[in-house]
């Protein structure tokens, strides 16, 4: 449809007309009704509150049954979601409720971090959403909605004033989910002192900028109550699945040495206001904040990150093929850059790899040169004693020979002048020295 054809169309004057007879779109609200019934409803609590604060006695009592609950250790070393599930069915209607504890909340000695994996459960169920709705086959209709719809604050009872986890844990979930703080255990905590901690709460909340859940007050049929539940806030509750007889009636209640405090009782506690807005009054405005408040704002914040706009800078609307488009250039471009970013990585290492190989080339070669020598040097030498032990050896040869031939004269001299024996046998011993002077050399 063209742009002023559109235009066109939505000035159009409506006109009323009244109907012949009955038509039957009357039973829409009905039809509607019928359709949620069949599907069914889910809605999810998530209850943090320090381990023992009295999280799963309420919730038993709130729901009047007896959810699976084991005791929490005191000595987790971070703060763990633990999500439960359960079908439960009121008349014809069914309601798929998940109960996520953080466990082991307040229990560290160093809080910093302890909101962090709340909000990451918190984000996790909202992205589990988002894809699914971005899925070319999405199945909605029967899709198990796990955002949490609820949070509830449980604030330990002290009567002094909310502590700095409380805050900071506040602070970094309201704008992610419904906030109801409550005081728990109210009964350990006096009617006067209960007063003062209720305005002292929720004037802390305010300067700090806590946002927590409003009771919705623009529909006529639930405004009044829900203003007046709104100043109650926070509501000081206690829980109690145990049964005391009160007059001749049974009532869920804790019983002291002293007394009994009725969960039921209004002037015992909040315990039915908080019910009476949890579930009977605003169950589906908290679905409905869930959806459009803060999932909203997920769903806005990531699409904008992934680079989706409404309108382009010329206020335009901003058209998701261009989108598309655009961010695929971007990311081919970035592909680009990366594979010749490698690849320049590649060749440096290559160029390394080789100089460093070079290096050791030239350093073997070196050390080989180094042994060459060293072995030219040794044969050197060696060769130089070969020479001496040789002229050391012709030496003594001359030596023996010349003594053979002196021997051999002596011998005939002998034969010739017996009487001049001894004289010639004292020149025979004295020939070294003789020969030695004759050959220039001395024999060891
Ligand atoms: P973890 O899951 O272990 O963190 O504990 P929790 O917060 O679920 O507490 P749980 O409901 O197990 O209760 C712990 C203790 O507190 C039990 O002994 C309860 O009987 C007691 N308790 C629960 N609610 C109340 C209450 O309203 N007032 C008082 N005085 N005691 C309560
Ligand atoms: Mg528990």
């Amino acid at each position: 449809m063209a742009a002023t054809d559109l235009e066109r169309f939505s000035n159009e004057e409506k006109r009323n007309l009244a109907l012949g007879g009955h038509v039957g779109f009357d039973s829409l609200p009905d039809q509607l009704v019928s359709k949620s019934v069949t599907q069914g409803f889910s809605f999810n609590i998530l209850c943090v509150g320090e381990t023992g604060i009295g999280k799963s006695t309420l919730m038993n009592t709130l729901f009047n049954t007896t959810f699976e609950t084991e005791e929490a250790s005191h000595y987790e070393s971070a703060v763990r979601l633990r999500p439960r599930t359960y079908d439960l069915q009121e008349s014809n209607v069914h309601l798929k409720l998940t109960i996520v504890d953080a466990v082991g909340f307040g229990d560290q000695i160093n809080k910093d971090e302890s909101y962090r994996p709340i909000v990451e459960y918190i984000d996790t169920q909202f992205e589990n959403y988002l894809q699914e709705e971005l899925k070319i086959r999405r199945s909605l209709f029967n899709y198990h909605d796990t955002r949490i719809h609820v949070c509830l604050y449980f604030i330990t009872p002290t009567g002094h004033s909310l502590k700095s986890l409380d805050l900071v844990t506040m602070k970094k979930l309201d704008s992610k989910v419904n906030i109801i703080p409550i005081i728990a255990k109210a009964d350990t905590i006096s009617k006067s002192e209960l007063h003062k901690f209720k305005i002292k709460i929720m004037s802390e909340l305010v300067s700090n900028g806590v946002q927590i859940y409003q009771f919705p007050t623009d529909d006529d049929a639930v405004a009044e109550i829900n203003s007046v539940m709104n100043a109650h806030l926070p509501f000081a509750v206690v829980g109690s699945t145990e049964e005391v007889k009160v007059g001749n009636k049974l009532v869920r209640a804790r019983q002291y040495p002293w007394g009994v405090v009725q969960v039921e009782n209004e002037s015992h506690c909040d315990f039915v206001k908080l019910r009476e807005m949890l579930i009977r009054v605003n169950m589906e405005d908290l679905r409905e904040q869930t959806h459009t408040r803060h999932y909203e704002l997920y769903r806005r914040c990531k699409l904008e990150e992934m680079g989706f706009k409404d309108t382009d800078p010329d206020s335009q609307p901003f058209s998701l093929q261009e989108t598309y488009e655009t961010k695929r250039k971007e990311f081919l471009g970035e592909l680009q850059r990366k594979e010749e970013e490698m690849r320049q990585m590649f060749v440096n290492k290559v160029k390394e790899t080789e100089a460093e190989l070079k290096e050791k080339e030239r350093e073997l070669h070196e050390k080989f040169e180094h042994l060459k020598r060293i072995h030219q040097e040794e044969k050197r030498k060696v060769e130089e004693k070969r020479r001496e032990l040789e002229e050391e050896m012709n030496a003594f040869n001359r030596r023996k020979v010349a003594v053979e031939t002196l021997q051999s004269q002596s011998l005939q001299a002998t034969s010739q002048q017996p009487l001049k024996k001894d004289k010639d046998k004292k020149n025979f011993f004295s020939l070294p020295s003789a020969c030695s002077i004759t050959s220039g050399r001395h024999v060891n």
